[in-house]
């Protein structure tokens, strides 16, 4: 099987052993404590998972910034986005060399796991604004992504972690959260040599099923791996619950079965696009797969990105020879009248636009919010059943 990222085993931080856990609980319940972000809660729960092998903990200051600029920490491991425990006030950790992370997301704010203090270090306005923009590729407070980030604190804790819990995604989305070593486990218990993920964050219609299929035709794939993001999302994103009946109805119905799985992840969205997208590929080969899907606009949000910028951002011999995963660069793709089929648009070059079914997402916000049936060359019927009911279920309660 595919080697985890910089490692020839994967790191998971969660601490399997229950009476281990048990004792760090108790011993948590007397440490200091800070109420994590949101932000930092999801990096807890993907360094517990496994997704983030090898990284042991939060980074510093300077791991920061070096990963900001150059994707590589300062040991020179490729990593594109910084793994960041941020605050704004810390005066009920200052002085500690061990402290409990507290959960945000749940009622109660019980104990997510424990860190050991490297380091708190404070990041200047100046070195915020250089990193936001290296991230997210912009300042402009409309990206959803920048106005998260930029709100996340000015203080920086460091040090290595121990996750206790995988919070809320265990127990709202059982069956569906699992960690890179479950999804590892899956993928040898059903003998797959090659595995394609195809990442998402929205509920699969015709063309992200048929995306799916031909790309496991393409690289000669054993199975596909659909990993949904199960974290939080910007306003008017279809929640993660209603994304997940709908698509275990479509694999339900229009896969062969014993060819996927369908399964999710514990992160918050971070819009980041390109940046994003090379963290997607990091946690996809953590999680075993050989392949990633890179479509249209992945990760992105408005025009902030070109629309396959998170292809092109592969090129780049450092990260060529630092990941073992590939890229499957998929073109637009959309049902095509003339073939009546789904197709991209690079394999039918004789269409122009209009020989296309193309329905933006706002579109088909809208539509079904207004209770109009989307069409079924866009979406299967038992697909756009589900999300119509959740569009109507406020007018109908
Ligand atoms: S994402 O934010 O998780 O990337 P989304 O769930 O919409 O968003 O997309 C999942 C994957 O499908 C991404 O790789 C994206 O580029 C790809 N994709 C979505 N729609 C299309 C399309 N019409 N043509 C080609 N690729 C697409």
């Amino acid at each position: 099987m595919i080697q985890p990222h910089g490692a020839d085993r994967l790191r998971p931080l969660f601490i399997e052993n229950r009476d281990e856990r048990e004792t760090l609980l108790r011993e948590a319940a007397e440490l200091p404590a800070l109420i994590l972000n949101s932000a930092a809660a999801a990096n807890a729960v993907m360094l517990g998972a496994g997704y983030f092998t090898p990284l042991e903990g939060f980074m510093n200051l300077s791991d920061t910034l070096s990963v900001s600029e150059h994707m590589q920490t300062e040991e020179g491991l490729f990593w594109p986005v910084p793994c960041i425990n941020r605050a704004n006030n810390i005066s009920a950790i200052e002085g500690a060399s061990k402290i409990a992370l507290l959960d945000p997301n749940i009622k109660g704010n019980p104990v997510l796991a424990i860190q050991d203090i490297d380091k708190i270090e404070s990041i200047s306005d100046s070195q915020l604004s250089q990193v936001t923009e290296q991230i997210f590729g912009t300042l402009d407070p409309q990206h959803p992504g920048v106005d998260t980030f930029s709100g996340l604190g000015k203080y920086l804790i460091s040090g290595p972690i121990k996750v206790l819990n995988f919070s809320y995604f265990e127990t709202d989305f059982t069956g569906t959260f699992k960690t890179a070593t479950e999804i590892r486990n899956e993928i040898k218990k059903n003998n797959w040599e090659r595995v394609v993920a195809f990442q998402t964050r929205n509920p699969m219609h015709r063309a992200h099923e048929e995306l799916c299929k031909i790309a496991k035709d393409a690289v000669d794939a054993d199975g596909v791996l659909i990993h949904m993001l199960l974290g939080k999302l910007k306003p008017g994103d279809i929640p993660a619950d209603i994304r997940d009946a709908a698509i275990r109805k479509m694999v339900e119905l229009y896969f062969p079965e014993k060819t996927v799985l369908v399964t999710g992840y514990g992160f918050d969205m971070l819009y980041a696009g390109p940046k994003e997208a090379l963290l997607h590929a990091i946690f996809r080969q953590n999680a075993g797969c050989t392949h990633l899907i890179v479509g249209r606009d992945h990760a992105g949000v408005g025009d902030f990105y070109g629309p396959f910028e998170a292809q092109t951002i592969f090129e780049n011999n450092m990260i060529e020879s630092a990941l073992e995963i590939d890229i499957f660069k998929a073109d637009h793709t959309a049902y095509s009248k003339k073939l009546n089929k789904v197709v991209m648009l690079r394999d039918a070059p004789d269409h122009s636009k209009d020989d296309f079914v193309m329905l933006s997402g706002t579109k088909v916000r809208e539509m079904l919010a207004a209770g109009k049936d989307l069409p079924i060359e866009f979406a299967r019927p038992e697909v756009a059943k589900i999300l119509m009911s959740y569009y109507q279920q406020d007018k109908n309660p």
